[in-house]
C-alpha cells in the first residue's frame, strides 16, 4: 500500500512537472518522499526558485501562502488545508495597525509565521535562522517585532535597537520549562542542549546552542557529541537520525508535538495531485505587498 501509494506520487509529479517541499517537522514518510526538506528560509528560497508549475507544499499554511506570494504563476498546494498555526492567528492586520499607529517610528518586523495580510502591513520579514541579521539590517533604531515574544527576546537581547515586542507564541515551543531543560541536563551532562528560538528566554538561556531547523541540523552534523538534546519540535529526529547514524539524539520534551505539522500524510500528499488540491489564493493587493516584506528579507545579505 505505503510502496503503490510512492510510485503513485512519484507519477503524478512528473505529469503535473510539480515539486513537494516539506518542513523539517512533517511525518516521516512526507520528508521522504519530498524533493527537498529544509527550514523555513529554505522553504522561501526554494519556492522562490522552482522551475516547476505546481509547488505541493507539505507544512503548515503560512508558509505555502510564503510560496504563493513568491510564485504567483505557480499552482501551490496545500495537501491538508486545516494545517494552521495558533502563532499566525496571535496578530490580525487591525490590531498591527494600531501598534503601527502607537510607534510611528517603527520599522516592522514579521516573523514569517503570520498571514499574508500580516506580512503586507510589514516592512520586512524574518525568519528563525535570520531574525536578528535583519532587525540588524533595517535603518533606524527602533523596531516592532511581530508576532513571537520569544524570537522577539532572543533578538533583543543581541542587539543594540529598540525592539517593542507582540505577545504571541509557539504554543508548541512555549510550553517547555527550564525545569525540563534541569532534568534532561542531569540525566545527560555531557550531551549538548541545541533549541530552537520559539523556546521561552529561561529554556533558550539553559541551552548550548539555539538554531532554526536548519540551524540546528548543520549543529547536530558538525558536533563531536555523540548524544545530543533537542529542544524543538520531535518530526526534526527523523532528518537528525537519517543524517547521523552514529549519533543519538532525545527530545528535550515530550510537549514539543505540533499537531498542525502532524496532519498531512502520504495519502493526502497523493489526493492532492490527483484532485489539485487545496490550491492556496491570495488577493493580489495583498499579495504585492506582503511579497516585498519577504522580497526584502530574501535580499538581506
Ligand atoms: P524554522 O524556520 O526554524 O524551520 O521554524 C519553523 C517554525 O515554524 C518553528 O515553529
Amino acid at each position: 500500500m505505503g510502496k503503490e501509494v510512492i510510485e503513485r506520487i512519484k507519477e503524478l509529479k512528473k505529469e503535473r512537472n510539480a515539486v513537494i517541499l516539506a518542513h523539517n517537522y512533517q511525518i516521516g514518510e512526507v520528508q521522504d518522499v519530498a524533493d527537498f526538506v529544509g527550514d523555513s528560509f529554505g522553504l522561501s528560497r526554494k519556492a522562490a526558485e522552482t522551475d516547476a508549475d505546481v509547488i505541493v507544499f507539505c507544512g503548515v499554511k503560512f508558509m505555502a501562502e510564503s510560496a504563493k506570494i513568491l510564485s504567483p504563476e505557480k499552482t501551490v498546494l496545500l495537501p491538508e488545508k486545516e494545517a494552521g498555526c495558533p502563532l499566525a492567528s496571535m496578530v490580525d492586520v487591525d490590531g498591527l495597525k494600531e501598534m503601527k499607529k502607537k510607534y510611528p517610528g517603527a520599522t516592522v518586523v514579521t516573523y514569517v509565521n503570520s498571514t499574508a495580510a500580516v506580512k503586507a502591513e510589514s516592512d520586512i520579514c524574518c525568519t528563525s535562522s535570520n531574525a536578528l541579521k535583519v532587525v540588524e539590517s533595517v535603518p533606524g533604531n527602533q523596531v516592532l517585532f511581530v508576532p513571537d515574544k520569544n524570537l522577539g527576546q532572543y533578538v533583543a537581547r543581541r542587539t543594540s535597537k529598540e525592539v517593542i515586542i507582540w505577545d504571541g507564541y509557539c504554543t508548541t515551543h512555549h510550553r517547555v520549562d527550564p525545569e525540563e531543560v534541569k532534568e534532561v541536563k542531569a540525566a545527560h551532562p555531557d550531551a549538548p542542549i541545541v533549541v530552537h528560538p520559539e523556546c521561552p528566554p529561561e529554556v533558550v538561556e539553559l541551552a548550548d546552542h539555539v538554531d532554526s531547523t536548519a540551524g540546528i541540523l548543520k549543529y547536530c552534523r558538525e558536533s563531536e557529541a555523540d548524544t545530543i538534546i533537542v529542544g524543538t519540535e520531535q518530526g526534526l529526529i527523523h532528518r537528525l537520525n537519517k543524517e547521523n547514524p552514529d549519533k543519538k539524539f532525545f527530545v528535550l520534551s515530550p510537549k514539543l508535538i505540533c499537531p498542525n505539522m502532524k496532519k498531512t500524510n502520504l495519502d493526502k500528499v497523493l489526493k492532492s495531485l490527483e484532485k489539485m488540491e487545496t490550491r492556496v489564493e491570495i488577493p493580489e493587493n495583498i499579495r504585492t505587498r506582503a511579497y516585498n516584506a519577504l522580497k526584502k528579507m530574501l535580499e538581506v545579505k
